[in-house]
């Protein structure tokens, strides 16, 4: 029960694991405690009294000597995650900043690297998030490797963990933000090390020169529509701040902040029909490009791998 890319049931990190005790310790302890209470009451108004002995000693017992020890303990306890989960991580933390956009997700490595909706990260080494939000409140969760953090405007958060193993997991924004908050998710890759080294090389590097005619008019079509606005191709004209970066948009998982698997198909119905898609996102639906654009449109993005 609860296994899963987006189960906080199933922990993949050290974060999501001391959560996860901490809930069973809460629940299994909480549930014997009232099981153990109804079942005294119930004794105590079907038996006869003087088969109750004790008499006070439950009163102080009970009611004062037994919550006082248990929730001390529990409270040491609960101290001591909290502690450990908000502690810094060393020099070998890996840094990667989120900033929140209504509703997507700009995620940034070290040296400049800039990538949206996808997070890849090493298994075994500590990655701190740092983030923040370009608008409204955001919450950033990734249920199987760390609980929620807010994402406050003018403020930074922080939140360290460990993933031990690797694997696919999905994110998803936390707190209400708007129309499109529920297709405001992200995809989480953890990888071995070596190959997480390969995969952050690859993102640095800038588009490619298409060879492919197809290709070629396809990036034509994309500076001339003028994507180029919003949206930033490294190696190409391209240079907008206000949407995602596309320059490894066909490396990416899915589309959209989550919300198709990606594709040529889901490129170009994407393109053709934001709006109709996704109302109210900051893209606007490019209806009147023909299919052959469209189509080329969408080959030469998914091309940049
Ligand atoms: Cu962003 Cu909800």
């Amino acid at each position: 029960m609860g296994r899963g890319p987006q189960s906080a049931l199933d922990p993949g990190a050290d974060h999501a694991s001391a959560v996860y005790d901490l809930s069973l310790v809460l629940f299994i302890g909480g549930g014997a405690i009232f099981a153990a209470v109804m079942a005294l009451a119930l004794y105590a108004v079907l038996a006869r009294p003087e088969r109750f002995p004790g008499g006070r000693a439950w009163v102080y017992g009970g009611g004062i000597l037994f919550p006082v020890v248990t929730l001390t303990v529990l409270q040491v306890y609960e101290f001591g995650v909290a502690r450990r989960l908000s502690a810094p991580g060393g020099p070998d933390t890996l840094r990667v900043e989120v900033v929140g956009f209504m509703w997507w997700w700009e995620v940034r490595y070290p040296e400049g690297i800039l990538t949206a909706n996808a997070i890849v990260i090493p298994a075994g080494r500590p990655v701190e998030f740092v983030v923040t939000t370009a608008d409204v409140i955001h919450s950033f969760w990734i249920p199987n490797l760390a609980g929620k953090i807010d994402m406050i405007p003018g403020h930074v958060n922080r939140l360290t963990l460990t993933a031990n193993r690797p694997g696919t997991y999905r994110g998803q924004c936390a707190e209400y933000c708007g129309a499109q908050h529920t297709r405001m998710a992200f995809d989480v890759t953890v990888l071995p090390p070596a190959r997480f080294a390969d995969w952050l090389a690859g993102q640095g590097r800038p588009a490619p020169e298409p060879a492919d005619p197809v290709l070629v008019a396809g990036r034509d079509a994309f500076l001339k529509a003028g994507c180029g606005e919003c949206h930033a191709v490294r190696g190409t004209p391209a240079a907008g701040t206000r949407g995602p970066d596309l320059t490894h948009v066909g490396s990416r998982p899915s589309l959209a902040a989550g919300t198709f698997p990606n594709g040529v198909g889901a490129l170009a119905g994407w393109i053709a029909g934001a709006q109709h898609l996704k109302p109210e996102n900051r893209m606007p639906s490019f209806g009147t490009l023909d299919g052959e654009t469209l189509r080329a449109m969408a080959a030469w993005l998914e091309s940049l791998k």
